[in-house]
């Protein structure tokens, strides 16, 4: 067995700052302890309502003291809602008038959303940039209307990579101009990966009960392997992109980014749905989405009967990270144990064409130009109106923005495309056609019911078809590192995709809170 090392500076200093916090906070803490808040899931909070034993005042309080005192080291959060605690309050009045059974699972619990995500309140959705800072959004966002029509309380909005990594191809993972590096609170020298970085950072270190991340290719899954939460990213159109600050809309996608899978499918269930601002979208993805919703299928017998595929090549691949090459072999017996029957050495047969020569680049740099300008004219008031004006911000406020550290070459290139042309038509078709040969039918052929992939180098295939997935926490590497296991299926599967997800996490259970560890 190893031993943990001695408490580093920054976590002792981190446990000080705490114990000070609890003599200053004392109710919050002292009820903090009478009841668990930490790792909380919003069915236990939802309990402790019902119990009179918690008020969602209180448990705004408790997420809003974490914010305070760990945001300084994590940079997690880029603002916190002035109206919270209003919100907290009418959710507490709400649930003393209401029947019992009435109200939605999320009705009073605090939700944190990536700052690409428009509430039309006192917040700035920004993308972390300065350039929107102070831009007025014309109404909520589709699926912060839904949320508010749930009774969720909006807490604050989560980092990002900068404009979800659009800006520009250098590394700007988990960091934005507004709040700076974003911190992996696993191990403070990691990665958080992006672009929803801070929607998964505050979600490990519990500071906001549940949220919001936005994916293209990655966003949400690969910030969710990296930091130990559960993060869904569902088929495109199931979820609205109106009021999101956009980047392809062929793959953008709003999904949940949580501790646990039910709390993850509590919202996706709260968020899905056709959205008159995203008509077209939404109204071909609802087809999908169960009557009776997506709760029905967290059974703990989940994984029985499913046919899960393995690629090894390239996805397991790990030739020297040896302790992450074992607990995948581990996670194989575990959900062979569970009743699924896996499907070894498939192969996916244009994976190297998908990974190098898909067309996504070309394509999402022309969409991403037509998309922002879009929003950014659509919007009541803004500092920008074009892409172009957002370039010439960034020269302007070069400093703030590190465009000499980072650039903005992505930016510029798309600056530089024409729209919806021959060139890009033809790279959705050769994406459409990648994927009608590739993943579905790999998935036909083997009728599989799920494909299994480490952390979230899968992303890619499931962009570029609209395809969803969903990660759930699998162990944690040399360096304390958390990775996560990936489940992604046909459009459409969340069904399926969620008993398999569910079963796994019951069986394994792996997520535990991070130490803040260098
Ligand atoms: C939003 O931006 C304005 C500046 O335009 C600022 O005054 C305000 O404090 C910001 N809101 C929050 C909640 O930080
Ligand atoms: C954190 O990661 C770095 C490498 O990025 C490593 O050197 C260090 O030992 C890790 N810390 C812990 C606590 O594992």
């Amino acid at each position: 067995m190893a031993t943990d090392p001695p408490l580093g500076f920054y976590q002792s200093r981190v446990l000080l700052i705490l114990i000070a916090a609890e003599l200053v906070e004392r109710r919050t803490v002292a009820l903090a302890q009478a009841l668990p808040l930490e790792e909380a899931s919003a069915r236990d909070l939802q309990l402790a309502f019902r119990q009179n034993k918690l008020t969602s005042r209180q448990l705004t309080k408790f997420y809003l003291y974490r914010i305070r005192r760990l945001n300084p080291l994590l940079r997690g959060v880029i603002e916190v809602n002035p109206d919270a605690l209003r919100q907290a309050d009418r959710a507490d009045r709400e649930r003393k008038a209401k029947p019992y059974g009435s109200l939605s699972a999320l009705h009073g619990i605090p939700v944190l959303l990536k700052n690409n995500i428009a509430p039309k309140d006192k917040m700035n959705t920004t993308a972390g940039s300065f350039a929107l800072f102070g831009s007025v959004v014309p109404r909520d966002a589709g699926v912060v209307a839904r949320l508010r029509s749930a009774g969720a309380v909006l807490l604050g909005k989560a980092s990002l990579s900068e404009w979800a990594h659009y800006r520009s191809s250098g590394d700007l993972s988990g960091w934005c101009a507004r709040t700076g590096q974003g911190k992996n609170p696993y191990n403070l020298s990691a990665d958080p990966c992006g672009s929803s970085s801070g929607s998964a950072i505050c979600m490990a270190a519990n500071m906001g009960a549940v949220s919001l991340g936005t994916e293209t290719d990655g966003s949400i899954l690969c910030p969710s392997s990296s930091n130990s939460v559960v993060g869904i990213k569902p088929t495109v159109g199931l979820t609205s992109r109106s009021g999101v600050v956009p980047l392809a809309p062929r793959q953008d996608i709003v999904g949940p980014m949580c501790r646990t899978v039910a709390d993850a499918v509590n919202v996706l269930d709260v968020i899905v749905g056709f959205d008159p601002f995203d008509a077209e979208a939404t109204r071909e993805a609802s087809k999908y989405i169960p009557s009776g919703g997506y709760k029905q299928f967290l059974k703990a017998d989940g994984l029985k009967g499913k046919r899960l595929g393995i690629v090894r090549n390239p996805y397991f691949d790990y030739r020297s990270r040896s302790l992450v090459a074992k607990a995948f072999e581990s996670h194989f017996n575990t959900l062979r144990k569970q009743g699924a029957v896996l499907l070894d050495h498939l192969e996916l047969a244009n994976i190297n064409e998908i990974y190098s020569n898909s067309g996504e680049d070309l394509a999402m740099s022309a969409e991403f130009k037509l998309a922002l300008n879009t929003y950014l004219r659509d919007l009541v008031v803004s500092p920008v109106r074009s892409l172009a004006d957002v370039i010439a911000f960034n020269n302007k406020h070069k400093h703030a923005e590190k465009i000499d550290e980072y650039g903005q070459d992505l930016f510029l290139a798309a600056q530089a495309t024409n729209g919806i042309d021959k060139a890009v038509k033809s790279a959705w078709q050769n994406m459409d056609r990648l994927s009608r040969d590739g993943f579905e039918k790999l998935m036909r052929q083997n009728k599989l019911d799920a494909l299994v992939t480490p952390e979230s180098i899968v992303s890619q295939v499931l962009a570029i078809g609209g395809f969803p997935g969903i990660s759930v926490p699998a162990g944690y590497d040399e360096n304390g590192v958390p990775f996560g296991i990936c489940f992604g299926g046909l459009r459409g599967s969340e069904p399926t995709l969620i008993e398999i997800a569910y079963g796994f996490e019951q069986a394994t259970k792996i997520r535990r809170p991070p130490l803040f560890r260098r």
